[in-house]
């Protein structure tokens, strides 16, 4: 399922992001602040549980979060999405998954993959600023579920049709949100409009 979190603050912010002329100062706090503001939607049906506690005046039943929550930056661009993230869940943990594309091949290369104790029990959180081929995100869904993740999340900024289609046929229990779907692929795998080299924008590489 694919949900396009619409909201005017994520529009100006990404309007922000996808400007040639942003530097990679504002680029990185941009995508940081749209990743808080896409956590409210994000978690809006995670599962909670009753807990009795005492306030200052009489018992009550509150609810607290059912589960532990992993968030699973795709590195090194989703590195720029986990602290937005943690400012909202504080408590989460973090998996990593390291990989690249290959320029001609477009095909994923994994290079490092370390996750939390807990994960299997978790809700996880996938989280990569961009999805183009899908290779990248199919890639981490697949070595999350071969870790053992029963509920997935998977949250990008930009998206190309394509990418969307084959995460949706490859992953169809995975619920896709995005800040952005936009038009196409250009003829080396890079989303049209999109925001150029999400990775080399966050760190200032090339
Ligand atoms: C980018 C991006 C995604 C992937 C998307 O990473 O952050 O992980 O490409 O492309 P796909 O949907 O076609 O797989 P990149 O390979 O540039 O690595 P980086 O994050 O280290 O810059
Ligand atoms: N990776 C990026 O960083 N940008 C794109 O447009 C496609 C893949």
């Amino acid at each position: 399922m694919l949900t396009v979190i619409n909201h005017p603050l994520i529009r100006h912010k990404l309007t922000i992001m996808r400007n040639k002329n942003t530097g990679t100062k504002d680029f990185r706090q941009n995508l940081d602040e749209i990743g808080g503001l896409m956590v409210y939607e994000v978690t809006r049906d995670l599962p909670t549980r009753d807990i009795q506690i005492e306030t200052p005046m009489a018992p009550y039943v509150g609810q607290e979060l059912a589960k532990k929550v992993v968030i699973m930056p795709i590195l090194r661009a989703g590195l720029g999405m986990v602290s937005g993230i943690m400012d909202l869940i504080p408590t989460a943990q973090v998996a990593h998954v390291g990989m690249f594309r290959n320029e001609e091949t477009l095909q994923p290369q994994v290079y490092f993959e370390k996750y939390p104790k807990d994960f299997p029990e978790s809700e996880v959180i996938i989280v990569d600023p961009m999805l183009a081929t899908g290779g990248s995100s199919i890639a981490a869904i697949d070595m999350a579920k071969a870790h053992g993740a029963q509920s997935i999340r998977l949250v990008c900024l930009v998206g190309a049709p394509e990418g969307v289609n084959a995460v949706e046929k490859a992953h169809p229990d995975v619920h896709l949100y995005l800040a952005a779907l936009d038009e196409r692929l250009n003829e080396h795998g890079y989303i049209i409009p999109g925001l150029g080299d999400a990775g080399d924008r966050i760190f200032g590489t090339k």
